[in-house]
């Protein structure tokens, strides 16, 4: 599927009026997407873990107006009118108008809401645009019932992608994979698709516990951040790293070889914030209990054996990463080592899930 495929021809029907709700999942990923191109093309192909609880619902309310000139929309967050987000709902219209030429023809009511706690330091944006994506194309099957799956996840995805790029990876499967990449096929910088290649079962359960080391806003905007690969010295050889990194992981992903998995996505984690350190402005994103925290699951995992490892995303928050067999000792661990790093104690403990959902009622 390209580019092309997203662009209507016409439409069958249009409905005065309607509702659609739908709940969509953060990701985690495991080979990081960091550097992109306008618009919104990645530098290099990524792959993540679709988590479970920590998501976004939202539902549109849309009823046919007459103008058909301008976008017309109100946007609520947690029941409440939220003014400093319309800009940023303004440029994704802008974006994916053209995919969706239906955007001037109705007013929509978009009412969004987290699972997880406001300023968690968790971004919402994957969550979010992914959400915000799936009720569009809802909208969308209605007025073109002859939609089939394959395109409405696919599209879904691509809108998704040009909301924010990793929200891609936010709709359908638990392991999905984002960016061209020669030796996967079907694999596309437009949008992410379902892993295609064997799984082993201990990664269909995976555990994720998000600590919430900092939750403060972010530091460095993900925008700002990719940007900062640009005429980054590392650059081309992080994108190449991104690359093998995808290789190497097709049989450890089917094996189910942990070692190497946790040797892959802990290099990964380093690697993001080590292009951060090391880009012109410079950041440092973990904090010193992130540090503190890596220490001891290393300590841990050399004590115990148990193939417990850690990944970040562009913060200072941990995800903790274990099999499910595990959790019950891990969970420990954490509770009993880990919590006192985070703020006020707090973590999410989380796991891989399945992509978003439609909302009835
Ligand atoms: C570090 O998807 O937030 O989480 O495309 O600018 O919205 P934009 O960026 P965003 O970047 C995510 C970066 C990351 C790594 C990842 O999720 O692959």
């Amino acid at each position: 599927m390209t580019e092309q495929d997203f662009l209507p021809k016409s439409y069958s029907n249009f409905p005065e009026n309607g509702f659609v709700k739908w709940k969509a999942p953060s990701n985690i990923a495991l080979v990081k997407y960091w550097g992109k191109k306008p618009v919104q093309i990645p530098a290099n192909p990524s792959v993540s873990f679709t988590l479970d609880s920590c998501a976004t619902t939202t539902s549109i309310a849309f009823q046919k107006k007459e103008d058909t000139e301008n976008f017309s929309f109100d946007f609520l967050f947690e029941g409440k009118p939220k003014e400093d987000f319309k800009p940023k709902i303004q440029t994704f219209f802008e974006r994916v108008e053209n995919y969706l030429p239906f955007l001037k023809t109705y007013h929509f009511q978009i009412e969004t809401s987290n699972s997880f706690p406001h300023s968690s330091g968790i971004a919402s944006s994957a969550s979010g645009m992914a959400a915000l994506s799936m009720c569009l194309m809802d909208i969308e099957k209605q007025l073109n019932p002859e939609m089939d799956d394959a395109l409405f996840y696919a599209k879904a995805s691509f809108l998704a992608r040009l909301g924010s790029g990793s929200a891609c990876r936010s709709v359908k499967g638990d392991l999905v994979q984002w960016g061209a990449h020669k030796n996967i096929p079907n694999s596309s910088n437009e949008f992410g698709v379902p892993y295609p290649f064997e799984v082993h079962d201990v990664f269909k359960t995976y555990c994720d516990t998000i600590l919430l080391v900092h939750k403060g806003k972010k530091q460095v905007s993900s925008t700002v951040g990719h940007n900062l690969m640009h005429g980054h010295p590392y650059a081309e050889t992080r994108f190449k790293q991104a690359f093998d990194n995808l290789d190497a992981l097709k049989p450890i992903f089917a094996k189910g070889d942990l070692d190497a998995f946790i040797k892959i996505v802990e290099s990964e984690a380093l690697t993001l914030h080590a292009m951060m350190m090391t880009s012109m402005p410079y950041f440092i994103l973990m904090k010193p209990n992130t540090l503190e925290i890596i220490n001891k699951i290393w300590e841990y995992r050399e004590n115990t054996k148990i193939p417990v490892c850690f990944t970040l995303d562009a913060g200072a928050n941990v995800h903790v990463l274990y099999p499910s067999n595990h959790k019950e000792v891990v969970l420990k661990f954490i509770d009993e080592e880990l919590a006192q790093y985070c703020e006020n104690g707090q973590y999410i403990n989380d796991g891989v899930g399945q992509g978003a959902v439609k909302i009835n009622g």
